[in-house]
């Protein structure tokens, strides 16, 4: 089973232009607790590199790209976000990295709870026991 999950949202487009509706347990498989973007991000400068011991998150690229490489401390898989009408799910003790953000990259995540550092596993060989041990 790939790693990666992707959700293609339903476009409400016109002549204006599209329309994206996200709501949560409905198209998004959790409750939204928390919205945040990255903008200003840099090419030569990654982010992430970190699991979260519970937290569900849903990416998307609403504008530019990036590169994001997901591992399940089994195995490693990457994929360009490029598409503000696709969604990357970002499920709970899954090691995230992106990299080669476009300058113009707005990232949008939403999540399924508050922000909580103790969620978070920033050491990669912390991460990679703790599914051994799983
Ligand atoms: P960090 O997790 O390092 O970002 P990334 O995973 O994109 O590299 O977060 C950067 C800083 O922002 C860090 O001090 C934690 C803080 N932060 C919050 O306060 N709330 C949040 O929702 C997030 C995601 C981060």
């Amino acid at each position: 089973m790939s790693i990666f999950s992707w959700m293609d949202f339903k476009v409400l487009g016109d002549e204006r232009g599209q329309l994206v509706a996200l709501e949560g347990n409905n198209n998004i498989p959790f409750d939204i607790k928390r919205v945040y973007y990255l903008t200003g991000t840099k090419p030569g400068v990654p982010r992430g590199f970190h699991a979260h011991k519970e937290l569900d998150q849903v990416a998307i690229c609403v504008t530019g790209k990036c590169r994001m490489i997901m591992d399940s401390g089994y195995e490693k898989e990457e994929a360009w976000l490029n598409s503000s009408t696709k969604g990357l799910r970002i499920r709970k003790m899954i090691w995230h990295e992106m990299h080669d953000f476009s300058e113009d990259c707005v990232l949008m995540v939403l999540a399924s709870d508050i922000y909580d550092e103790s969620d978070y596993i920033r050491q990669y060989s912390q991460f990679v026991e703790m599914v051994k041990n799983a």
